[in-house]
């Protein structure tokens, strides 16, 4: 079974993110080959710094190496390692609807949101698409806010497939990451870069301590009973068992449960459960070059596998070959 997912460089991976992706993917390595991308073409659709695209693909690289995903197991690389990509979404483009892509709504939204809108952001689909249908994966894990992205993909496949009468495409499935659990950020709000309220597995103990300790609360006296529906708890929970969660849950409602005592067991919890990742992290990321050298190899891996889509495409669209 195929495994093919992306993930955009955009910024330092947090709790919402280790939660809602990062740890399925590392997971879904055991079910089968795992092609995982960091998505820089796409991120040039809202970043516009060199420098800070570049170290944004080393870091999250490293926090996925730092988290379990195996180079000698998944294939693992940098989408712009890869340019024949987008040579693939300039074929599919040709067959996309321009009324398909207006329906998205990522750009939609993105419109609604006041940002103006380029062609990267309109076709932003359209390459993905690229990325997707290249290795005719069988599992595509995505989140939620993805879905429709990747229905759009079997759209477009469709259409290739009509428009030269042939199977080069198979019909991607949408595996939709489950919301493990809600990850509020520390101020209750959804856990989001935009809101500054995250939490980052990989900060330097004090300032993780810090932001742990900054967890809003409500107000209720130590002695009273607490309400378990607000976020510390919800965070709390993310690094508990189902007995202890009962204990715990159970002394909320008795009172006398301080808040800063569940925040500094949060916060044992959360270095606990990273250390063997915040160790390895630190090892590679002394060693840049070996950073660069596994990327450029799951390139060449990655290549192997999408080389006989893009032949056949070629083919089917009657353009000329390359071997
Ligand atoms: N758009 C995805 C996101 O923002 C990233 C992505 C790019 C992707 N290409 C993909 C995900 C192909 C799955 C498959 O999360």
């Amino acid at each position: 079974m195929r495994i093919l997912s992306g993930i955009q460089p955009s910024g330092e991976s947090h709790l919402g993110n280790y939660f809602g992706a990062m740890r399925q993917h590392v997971e879904l390595q055991e079910r089968g080959q795992g092609i995982y991308f960091l998505a820089d073409y796409h991120s040039m659709t809202s970043l516009r710094g060199a420098a800070e695209r570049r170290q944004a693909v080393i870091e999250l690289a490293l926090d996925y190496l730092a988290c379990g995903l195996d180079p000698g197991r998944s294939v693992f690389y940098r989408q712009s390692d890869l340019p024949e990509t987008t040579e693939l979404a300039w074929m599919l483009s040709t067959v996309t609807p321009m009324g398909l892509l207006l329906r998205a709504h990522s750009y939609k939204d993105k419109v609604d949101q006041g940002v103006k809108p380029d062609h990267g952001l309109f076709a932003y689909p359209v390459l993905m698409a690229a990325d997707i249908l290249q290795y005719n994966p069988d599992l595509v894990p995505v989140g939620q806010d993805q879905k429709q992205h990747v229905e759009m993909t079997r759209d477009i496949a469709t259409k290739f497939n009509h428009a030269y009468d042939t199977e080069v495409f198979q019909l991607p499935e949408p595996h939709i990451l489950k919301a493990v659990a809600v990850v509020p950020g520390t101020d209750g709000r959804k856990m989001s870069k935009t809101y500054g309220n995250v939490l980052r597995m990989f900060w330097p103990e004090k300032k993780l301590r810090k932001a742990i300790m900054a967890i809003v609360t409500d107000s209720t006296p130590v002695e009273e009973p607490k309400d378990t529906d607000q976020t510390l708890f919800q965070l709390w929970t993310l690094f508990a068992t189902k007995d202890e969660r009962e204990e715990m849950y159970a002394r909320a409602a008795a009172g006398g449960l301080g808040y800063g005592e569940v925040k500094k067991d949060l916060y044992e919890r959360v270095m606990e459960h990273f250390a063997p990742f915040r160790e390895r992290r630190e090892e590679l990321a002394k060693r840049p070059d070996d950073i660069e050298d596994i990327l450029r190899a799951g390139a060449v891996r990655a290549r192997e596998l999408a080389t006989p889509t893009f032949e056949a495409a070629r083919s089917a669209a009657g353009l000329g070959s390359r071997s």
